[in-house]
C-alpha cells in the first residue's frame, strides 16, 4: 500500500490535454510527475510543466515533460504535496525547503490541488514547525524576532553536507515551532514582514482540492 502514490496518480487523472502544469516538490509529487509522464508516453497528451525546484525539474526531464516558465505561460493546474493540511485547507509546506518557488507557482495557478497521505490531514496546522526561508545575513535577527513572537526557531542543518541546508535560492531555512497557530492567514503575513524573510511555509486559503490517500481508498475534499 503506497498512499502517496495513490494520491499522486489520482491527481494526474485531472490533467487535460493542453494543460500548463505547476510541478510541486517532494516524495508525493514525485508520483504525480511520474503519472503525468506515463500519460504522455501512453496517450500522447500535450502538456508543459513549470517546476518548483531542481528536484521537480530533473524529474520532469526524466519523464519527458516539456518545461516552461511563468514568464511564458499561465498555469492551469498546480499539484503539490504538503507537510500538514487542516480542515480549512490551510497548509504547512517547506519540509523539502522548496516552499518559496512552490508558493509562487501554486498561488499563480488557476487550480491548485494538494496531494497527501492521511497522516498529513489534521484539525489545525501547527504540529509541524513553520519553515521560514531567510537571507543568511539576517538569520540571527530573524531568530530573535521569531522568539519574540513565541516560537522556538532552529536553523535547519543539512544531512550529508556540513552546516545548514542551502535552498535552491541560496538561502537558509529556519524551522519555527509555534505552540499554537491562532490565525494561519495572519501568521503568513506577519512572518513575511520580518526583514530578511524571503517566504514562509504557511499557505492559507489557496487550495481548490485536497486529494488524500487513505487505507480505505482515495478521499477528495
Ligand atoms: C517541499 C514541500 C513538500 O511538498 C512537503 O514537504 C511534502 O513532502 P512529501 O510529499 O515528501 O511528504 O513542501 O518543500
Amino acid at each position: 500500500m503506497n498512499l502517496k502514490k495513490d494520491a499522486g496518480y489520482k491527481a494526474a487523472e485531472y490533467v487535460k490535454d493542453g494543460d500548463i502544469l505547476g510541478l510541486g516538490t517532494g516524495s508525493t509529487t514525485h508520483y504525480f510527475i511520474e503519472a503525468v509522464g506515463k500519460r504522455i508516453e501512453k496517450e500522447g497528451i500535450n502538456v508543459m510543466g513549470i517546476p518548483t525546484s531542481f528536484q521537480s525539474l530533473l524529474l520532469a526531464k526524466q519523464w519527458n515533460i516539456p518545461i516552461t516558465s511563468l514568464e511564458e505561460h499561465d498555469i492551469d493546474l498546480a499539484v503539490d504535496g504538503a507537510d500538514e493540511v487542516d480542515t480549512n485547507f490551510n497548509l504547512i509546506k517547506g519540509g523539502g525547503a522548496a516552499h518559496t518557488k512552490e508558493k509562487i507557482v501554486d498561488y499563480a495557478a488557476e487550480n491548485f490541488y494538494v496531494i497527501v497521505d492521511e497522516s498529513k490531514y489534521v484539525d489545525e496546522i501547527g504540529g509541524f514547525p513553520v519553515p521560514v526561508e531567510v537571507i543568511p545575513e539576517a538569520s540571527r535577527t530573524v531568530i530573535q524576532t521569531l522568539e519574540d513572537m513565541g516560537a522556538n526557531p532552529i536553523i535547519r542543518m543539512a544531512e550529508r553536507k556540513d552546516g545548514p541546508v542551502i535552498t535552491d535560492n541560496g538561502n537558509f531555512i529556519i524551522d519555527a515551532k509555534f505552540n499554537k497557530i491562532e490565525s494561519p492567514e495572519h501568521l503568513e503575513i506577519d512572518l513575511n514582514s520580518i526583514p530578511g524573510v524571503v517566504e514562509n511555509g504557511i499557505f492559507s486559503n489557496m487550495v481548490d482540492k485536497v486529494i488524500i490517500g487513505t487505507k480505505d481508498g482515495i478521499k477528495e475534499l
